[in-house]
């Protein structure tokens, strides 16, 4: 039944799923629209593609933050009725192990873009071989006042200032655990506005042991620019008592559940290289299972005169790459694959995503480039990531 939500319609989003049988054809193709406007029944991926093409710039005429829940309304409707293949199909497995943890593909969805998990199902079914969700907070909160979200189109770029506006952590772990999806979990914890630094820790236990059962990873994320004084966590004798009661903790819930969870450091990549050998330092004493290179820029490198680029938050996307990349590799050398690394910064392309794993990354994820060139991304990432495989350097 096409119009069905029902969960045991077989849902079309298996690789070679361009072959339905026409009573199986998600909505478009029953209403005969394909056939009339394509000549054909079939829906190859390169249409597939133009549907994010189409709808992007309706999305863009939109005001930011209106266009990025309307996009995820959107997306969860095609999840909904089947007609998610349209946006993206599932690329074929490259499986990848990271932490003890085989991704079915290294190609993750990035923190941010699901601060509730409210959407786990629908954005897994785009082909991810991991999802992160957060940042989450013990408590609700609103985040900055609005305007917070602004795209730079011509530098393929955003810059925010949201503020882990975030519905709190139950909320967050009700929505996943109702979620169907079984893969790979990751979700990222921070602090609340009003909690003091002082105190950050408490806030990261508190998180902790809430998403703890659920998660297949946790990321710790000490690299927002928009929680004032939140990166100031990534100063060396700081880090290093926040990172041991959290590791402690971590262990503590390990035999708890009898299951170890690995626990990641996501920075900034606004550090210099003191910063930045301190860090390493922490994470190789406190054997810290992985770390996430890296979060937005507060450097404006690329889009100076632009309209939107004295705004305050961080910068993502294109012009983050440089950065983004440079602080993965110099990770990647001082810490020598004994932590691996997820490198995550201005991915817009297949060959982006190569050159964070020719840097050091084991796994990549994106945000930007998903709002840029759309749920195809993943498939260009995983296909180019499976080919540099083939052919090594
Ligand atoms: C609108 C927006 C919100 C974000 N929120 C979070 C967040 O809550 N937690 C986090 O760790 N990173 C957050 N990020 C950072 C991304 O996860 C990612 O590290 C960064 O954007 C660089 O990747 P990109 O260039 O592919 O976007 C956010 C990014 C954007 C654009």
């Amino acid at each position: 039944m096409v119009f069905s939500c029902s969960p045991n319609r077989p849902r079309p989003t298996e690789r070679g799923s361009g072959n339905y049988r026409r009573n199986e054809y998600p909505l478009p193709h029953a209403c005969g629209f394909w056939r009339r406007f394509h000549g054909t029944m079939r829906a190859p991926r390169r249409r597939r593609v133009r549907m994010y093409q189409l709808a992007r710039p309706l999305l863009f005429c939109l005001d930011a933050e209106k266009a990025h829940d309307l996009g995820l309304k959107a997306m969860e409707l095609a999840y909904r009725t089947g007609t998610n293949p349209l946006l993206a199909s599932r690329p074929a497995p490259l499986p990848t192990a990271f932490c003890g943890i085989t991704l079915p593909n290294p190609v993750g969805l990035a923190a941010g873009l699901d601060k509730n998990a409210a959407h786990v199902d629908a954005l897994a079914a785009l082909g991810f071989g991991f999802v992160e969700v957060g940042t989450t907070t013990p408590r609700p909160q609103p985040g900055n006042p609005k305007p917070r979200l602004f795209r730079l189109p011509e530098h393929e770029a955003i810059i925010n200032r949201l503020g882990f506006n975030n519905g709190g952590v139950d909320a967050l772990v009700k929505n996943a655990e109702a979620a169907r999806f079984s893969g790979v979990l990751g979700i990222n914890i921070g602090k609340n506005k009003d909690t003091p630094n002082d105190c950050a820790v408490d806030d990261y236990i508190f998180c902790l042991e809430r998403v703890y059962a659920r998660a297949s990873y946790v990321t710790v994320n000490i690299s927002s620019p928009n929680t004032q004084g939140l990166r100031d966590l990534q100063e060396e004798e700081t880090l290093k008592r926040f990172i041991s009661t959290l590791r402690e903790r971590q262990e503590q819930l390990a035999a708890q559940h009898g299951e170890r969870k690995p626990m990641l450091l996501k920075i900034a990549p606004d550090l210099g290289e003191s910063e930045l050998d301190a860090i390493a330092d922490v994470l190789l004493a406190t054997r810290t299972d992985g770390l996430i290179c890296t979060n937005t820029t507060i450097a404006r490198d690329g889009v100076a005169g632009h309209a939107h680029a004295n705004e305050t938050g961080g910068l993502s996307g294109r012009p983050a790459f440089a950065r983004s990349t440079a602080v993965l590799r110099g990770m990647a050398q001082r810490l020598n694959g004994r932590v691996p690394l997820i490198g995550v910064g201005g991915i817009l392309d297949g060959t982006d995503a190569v050159a964070k794993t020719d840097a050091g990354a084991t796994a990549v994820q994106i945000y930007s480039g998903m709002i840029y060139s759309g749920p195809a991304l993943i498939g260009a990432c995983v296909d180019a990531l499976r080919a540099r495989v083939a052919t090594p350097a």
